[in-house]
């Protein structure tokens, strides 16, 4: 077994050594599919651990000898994030078998939103719908600022908690980021994946455009371009796997 346990929670030690009873005894399942996602409360805090997928045989190799598992870059890239970005992480493990990784693990706080932005992606009458498109657009400058790529913007894996007159966005599913200084496409291509209708993408865009002071017709014009291209390729690629 290999895991990291951040210095700011030694009193979980009990939950890294018994993470497969903790997993199994959860009572509260937030998500289960591919990966699995479960609640526990330890000291009076909830805490989230997700289940990662056990990798096909290729991959349980490379997990183990060539790159780091999801597991592993979902707890580093959410050191990087920082507070206030993503759910604080707390520890991943990985378990091994004789051709490499297993069952790996991700734990992180638990984040008590209101909703992820699906339900107001999919809902045009959303409560406030347009100020929060706004001040998502202006979160996701701020990621980019700080040279932030979510490789997997999609919208469930943004949370939205509600404040007294502000709203907390926090990203989750950290485990494909890229960190590098983004250009105009990096930064208008991540809108892609929301994969919304023009008339949303142009309340999120032209908030954008606004901020980094450029026309907003024509940001707008080419975040949509951008946003075609992704469907058209996600169509082609699930036409070529059948299920188009
Ligand atoms: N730290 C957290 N706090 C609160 N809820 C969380 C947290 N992490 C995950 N969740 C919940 O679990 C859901 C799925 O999490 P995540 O995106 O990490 O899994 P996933 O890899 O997308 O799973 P799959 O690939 O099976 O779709 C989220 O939409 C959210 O509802
Ligand atoms: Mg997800």
């Amino acid at each position: 077994m290999k895991y990291q346990l951040h210095p700011a929670y030694p009193h979980l030690q009990p939950l890294i050594d018994h993470i497969d009873d903790y997993f199994q005894n959860a009572t509260q399942i937030l998500h289960a599919e591919r990966n699995e996602i479960r609640s526990v409360r330890f000291n009076d805090q909830d805490y989230v651990i997700k289940s990662f997928k056990i990798p096909h045989i290729v991959n349980r190799f490379a997990y183990r000898y060539l790159r780091s598992s999801k597991a592993e870059r979902s707890y580093q890239y959410s050191l990087k994030l920082g507070e206030e970005t993503c759910p604080e992480p707390v520890a991943y493990i990985e378990r091994f078998q004789s051709v490499g990784l297993s069952r790996s693990y991700f734990i992180s706080r638990h984040f008590h939103y209101d909703f992820t932005i699906r339900p107001l992606l999919d809902d045009d009458a959303f409560e406030g719908r347009t100020e929060i498109l706004q001040k998502f657009a202006e979160f996701t400058y701020g990621l980019h600022q700080r040279g932030i790529l979510h490789r997997d913007y999609s919208p469930g894996n943004i949370l939205i908690k509600k404040c007294v007159d502000n709203y907390q966005f926090n990203i989750i599913d950290v485990n494909r980021m890229q960190f590098k200084r983004l250009n105009l496409r990096d930064r208008l291509t991540n809108f892609a994946r929301l994969m919304v209708d023009d008339t949303t993408m142009k309340v999120m865009l032209d908030r954008y455009a606004q901020i980094i002071d450029k026309p907003q017709d024509e940001i707008l014009a080419k975040a949509i371009g951008y946003r075609d291209q992704f469907a058209d390729r996600r169509q082609l690629k699930n036409k070529l796997r059948g299920r188009g």
